[in-house]
């Protein structure tokens, strides 16, 4: 028994004064101080991204692929490693970010770069129309504090736009990061989707859908808080 403890405090003592491997978190820190070369961002996108997420990175509302246009880039860096260490769950996912020029900071960071210059789009599918004021009530309530009040997320905390994108894959995600497909989050967050019923779910999904027109303080949601025109 002796032996075992100690070979274990052997262990851990090991971890913390030797060499040990970043963590995800230092990863992206790591990735959000380099210079973003959104012109080598565009070339992987071309060459690994296309096929799936569409030439204007759009994604698809049949196949359950999330638009990247204009998403928020400290979010978009921080999915890419979270992807890569598979502390979020996608076959899809882990099959292309575990190619060599893709496992690594620069890479992540010349990716989200050239995503985020990308124009939002919104989308015509939307949910029912029936729960729109639930919906509503729901996401000022319980959602807007980190989403903010026009979904338009915030780079500080990594809180992703969920505005201009997919009916199908809001619902989806909403009921899969309460069973928890992604490690890296928050307890709390997890448990605000899992409090929600199906009802409420698919009626802040049909809500943040329907949103429409500029946001309110960055029309095009760069992480320095200037806008693209
Ligand atoms: C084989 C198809 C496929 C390819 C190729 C692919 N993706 Fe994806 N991607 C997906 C799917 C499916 C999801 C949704 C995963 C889920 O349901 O959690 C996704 C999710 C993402 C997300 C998370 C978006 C969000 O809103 O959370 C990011 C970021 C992403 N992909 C970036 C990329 C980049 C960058 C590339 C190229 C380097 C790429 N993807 C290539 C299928 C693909
Ligand atoms: C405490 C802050 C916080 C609150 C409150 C919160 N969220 Fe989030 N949400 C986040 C963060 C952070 C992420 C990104 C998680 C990650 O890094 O994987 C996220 C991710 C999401 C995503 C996935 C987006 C994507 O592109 O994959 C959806 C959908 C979402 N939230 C909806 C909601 C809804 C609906 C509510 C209210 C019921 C809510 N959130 C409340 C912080 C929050």
């Amino acid at each position: 028994m002796s032996v075992i403890i100690a070979s274990v405090v052997g262990s851990l003592a090991v971890g913390v004064a030797g060499a040990s491997p970043l963590t995800v978190d230092e990863k992206v820190r790591n990735a959000l101080q380099l210079d973003q070369n959104v012109k080598q961002g565009k070339k992987l996108y071309e060459k690994h991204c296309v096929q799936c997420h569409g030439p204007q990175a759009l994604g698809s509302a049949e196949k359950v692929i999330p638009s990247l246009a204009g998403q928020r880039r400290a979010y978009l860096v921080k999915q890419l490693a979270d992807f890569s260490e598979q502390e979020r769950a996608s076959r899809d996912m882990h099959g292309v970010v575990s190619r060599r020029e893709l496992s690594n900071e620069q890479a992540w960071a010349d990716l989200s770069g050239y995503l985020n210059s990308l124009p939002r789009t919104s989308f015509p599918q939307t949910g029912d129309g029936r729960g729109l004021e639930l919906g509503e009530a729901i996401f000022q309530d319980q959602c807007a504090s980190c989403h903010e009040e026009d979904g338009r997320g915030d780079d500080d905390g990594f809180i992703p736009s969920v505005r201009d994108q997919h009916y199908s894959y809001l619902v989806r995600q909403m009921r899969s990061i309460a069973s928890w497909h992604r490690l890296n989050v928050d307890a709390d967050f997890v448990r605000y989707l899992d409090s929600l019923d199906t009802e409420e779910a698919t009626a802040v999904a049909d809500y943040l859908s329907r949103m429409r027109g500029p946001v309110k303080d960055r029309d095009r949601m760069n992480s320095d808080g200037t806008v693209n025109n």
